[in-house]
């Protein structure tokens, strides 16, 4: 592709995917042309009727200039503290920071009580959209009368602040409620996507030591009603830790019943009192644990804690989303699955008493004019998602969206993977009018909350950049030797200051911790994020994509060494390989290469199926291979090495590249014979 030179390694072993190529498939020169040029130079800049109601103005970013600690103790006042801090940042323990020390605040009062004491209790918090077409709107009211009869039961189940609970729900407003309830009583949810095997599940309550699991006993899927209770059973069968199952009743199936263990939420939370007085936490106690895809096959339990994350939640939520309490409605299309959905449908929101919008289904239920239809329905004025949606969007035409009303839409978001500019500018002409500002942010489950992204009413944005790290956050790209690099410079992104909503920690696991994010600029002290990015001539900030081992499916982080362990946990295999290959629709496809054992016979079609469940099963349906070749060998440079570039080469149908390092070039004949 013009401007792109197909590769885009910073380190030479991952080739990273430019936005561009995804525009034209075709790779091309290493050069930049003067199209990709005029790409870069094409700017939107915000309307003058944006840029005078706008949340953001320039002096935020003087602020926080001029004094960083100093302006986030100015975002902390956004909250309602119990007691104040002392101290706003506490980095002597590096890289474990406290933050806000010595406050206290309780965070499902911030995310609910504060807005009914200040009279909002009448206001929409959730509009609930169930697939089958069930609706509910929860106000604030609502909210705090069902948070506190479950913070009542958890607490009548002898649940007590620092103990663990695994919530694997769909979702529904009771997911939210039950998160809240944690939060209120000091319980460190672990919520787990419900599209999670029950092996996953199991893995993560066993981390954990989750004394409480709570559930559904199914969900709405393409209209028919999933089963999940199963699951949910199959993974706590055994599992010490697990006292109680509480089940929410959703599509009314048939369940097996453990008595004495499982509890139905309609027969307890459902029964208890209403009244429930929040106490205060420390800032630093943790709030959440949510597991997330690293270079090992283990996930890791990230730590968040309670002041610091919710303060950038909320400050992020204002500001990036330009958001009007009581006069927006808000949607973001996420699962509380992933961190999109802890920050930016629950905590972030919910503290800045937003009116928002929650779906249970997929888009295409019960046809694709769901989402459209559903902005219609609640005149949505603020809308995010992922690439690969947009990108699906795209696919199926605009006929869908523009048979709708969408202009209430006045703000756009993009999170989960780099944007492309071509679905970006789809997105602002058929989403929002040609009109809306996109903001494009980067951040990770690590983060707690988006650290790049473009101001709206400040930033000119230019279409597949999330242009520049947010006031009071500081982000550096450096290469391999701690180099800082200017425009035009192509490396890694690095956070060189803590920030509010920063990781405290894995779960169990500190050393992996440091290890992890902290050891490859030891010397420096900085955050090494995992992305690749570059600086454009104008100082606009591309992020490119992960340098390790970990694809990114939709929006979805999995490590290849996870779906790796998954395939060798068959029987039949010997060895696997899994790369993430350039996949129009879903940034990337996940490509295995196996290796059978001695002796076993390729059935073909009936093996590779069996090898694709096998994944489902260990981790989940989103991780399964979009492709398995069974293959002879497998190429590994002299130390033993599997070298993955070339792997995604084959699985790109590229030519290769350097195969000089190999110990037996002539493997990739076999392969490619097998890859086709
Ligand atoms: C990885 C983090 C942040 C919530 C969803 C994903 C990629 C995320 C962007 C963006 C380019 C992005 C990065 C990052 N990513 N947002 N706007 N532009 N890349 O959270 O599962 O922790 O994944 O997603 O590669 O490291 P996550």
């Amino acid at each position: 592709a013009a401007g792109c030179n197909g590769a885009m390694s910073v380190t030479g072993d991952y080739p990273h995917r430019c936005p561009n190529c995804l525009d034209r498939p075709e790779r091309g020169p290493a050069t930049m042309t003067s199209a990709a040029q005029d790409h870069e130079q094409q700017v939107y800049p915000p309307s003058p009727e944006f840029v005078a109601t706008a949340n953001a103005g320039p002096e935020l970013q003087a602020a926080a200039d001029a004094d960083r600690l100093g302006f986030w103790a100015t975002q902390a006042q956004r909250l309602d503290w119990a007691t104040e801090w002392s101290e706003v940042l506490d980095w002597s323990d590096a890289p474990v920071a406290k933050w806000f020390v010595g406050g206290q605040l309780n965070v499902a009062y911030n995310c609910v009580d504060r807005h009914v004491l200040a009279g909002n209790g009448d206001r929409v918090a959730i509009h609930f959209e169930g697939e089958p077409g069930d609706s509910r709107a929860l106000t604030y009211n609502d909210l705090l009368a069902e948070v506190c009869k479950a913070a009542n039961t958890f607490t009548d189940l002898g649940l007590v602040a620092g103990d663990r609970v695994a919530i694997y729900m769909p979702m529904i407003p009771e997911a939210i409620v039950a998160m809240l309830a944690c939060a209120r009583l000091g319980l460190t949810h672990s919520v787990v996507f419900a599209g999670f095997s029950s092996h996953a599940l199991r893995s993560r309550i066993d981390d954990a030591q989750a004394k409480l699991v709570v559930t559904v006993d199914g969900q709405w899927r393409r209209g028919q009603a999933a089963p999940l209770k199963p699951a949910a059973d199959e993974a706590v069968a055994d599992a010490a830790s697990v006292q109680h199952v509480l089940v929410v009743k959703r599509t009314g199936i048939d369940v097996d019943w453990t008595e004495g263990r499982d509890l139905w939420w309609h027969e307890t939370v459902d029964k208890a009192s209403a009244e429930h007085e929040a106490q205060p936490f420390d800032a630093e106690h943790p709030l959440f644990i949510l597991y997330t895809s690293g270079t090992t096959g283990k996930p890791k339990g990230i730590i968040h804690t309670s002041g610091g994350y919710l303060t950038q939640a909320s400050y992020t939520h204002h500001y990036v989303f330009d958001h009007k309490p009581g006069r927006d409605v808000y949607w973001c299309t996420a699962d509380i699955g992933w961190v999109t959905g802890h920050s930016y449908i629950v905590y972030g929101p919910l503290s800045n008493g937003a009116t928002q919008v929650v779906y249970e289904g997929t888009p295409n239920s019960p046809n694709e004019h769901r989402h459209f239809e559903i902005i219609e329905k609640y005149g949505v004025s603020i809308y995010y998602t992922a690439p690969t949606l947009i990108r699906t969007f795209m696919k199926w035409g605009r006929d869908i969206p523009d048979a709708h009303d969408l202009s209430s839409i006045r703000l756009l978001g993009s999170v989960g993977e780099p944007i492309n500019p071509e679905a970006w500018r789809w997105f602002r002409e058929v989403i929002g009018a040609g009109q809306a500002p996109i903001v494009d942010t980067w951040w990770q489950t690590e983060t707690g909350a988006i650290m790049i992204s473009p101001l709206p009413g400040i930033t000119a944005t230019k279409p597949g950049s999330a242009m520049a790290p947010l006031p009071g956050i500081s982000a550096k790209i450096v290469d391999d030797n701690a180099v800082p690099l200017g425009a035009g410079g192509n490396g890694y992104l690095v956070l060189d200051q803590p920030w509010p909503s920063m990781l405290r920690g894995i779960w169990g696991d500190m050393d992996r911790y440091k290890d992890t994010y902290w050891s490859r600029y030891a010397e420096e002290g900085w955050y090494f994020a995992g992305d690749g990015a570059r600086y454009d001539e104008d100082g606009a900030l591309w992020v490119l994509g992960r340098v390790d081992d970990v694809m990114n499916v939709s929006g979805h982080r999995i490590s290849t060494s996870e779906v790796e362990s998954a395939l060798v946990g068959h029987p039949a295999v010997a060895e696997a390989a899994v790369v993430g290959a350039a996949d129009e629709t879903t940034g990337q496809g996940i490509v295995a290469f196996v290796i059978l054992r001695e002796g076993v016979t390729n059935t073909g079609d009936q093996l590779i199926t069996e090898l694709r469940n096998q994944v489902s099963t260990e981790i989940s349906p989103i991780a399964k291979p979009r492709q398995i070749s069974i293959v002879p060998e497998l190429p590994k440079t002299r130390s033993g090495k599997i070298m993955r570039r070339l792997l995604r080469d084959v699985a790109e149908g590229r030519e290769l590249g350097d195969t000089s390092t190999l110990v037996d070039p002539k493997v990739f004949e076999a392969i490619r014979a097998q890859g086709k």
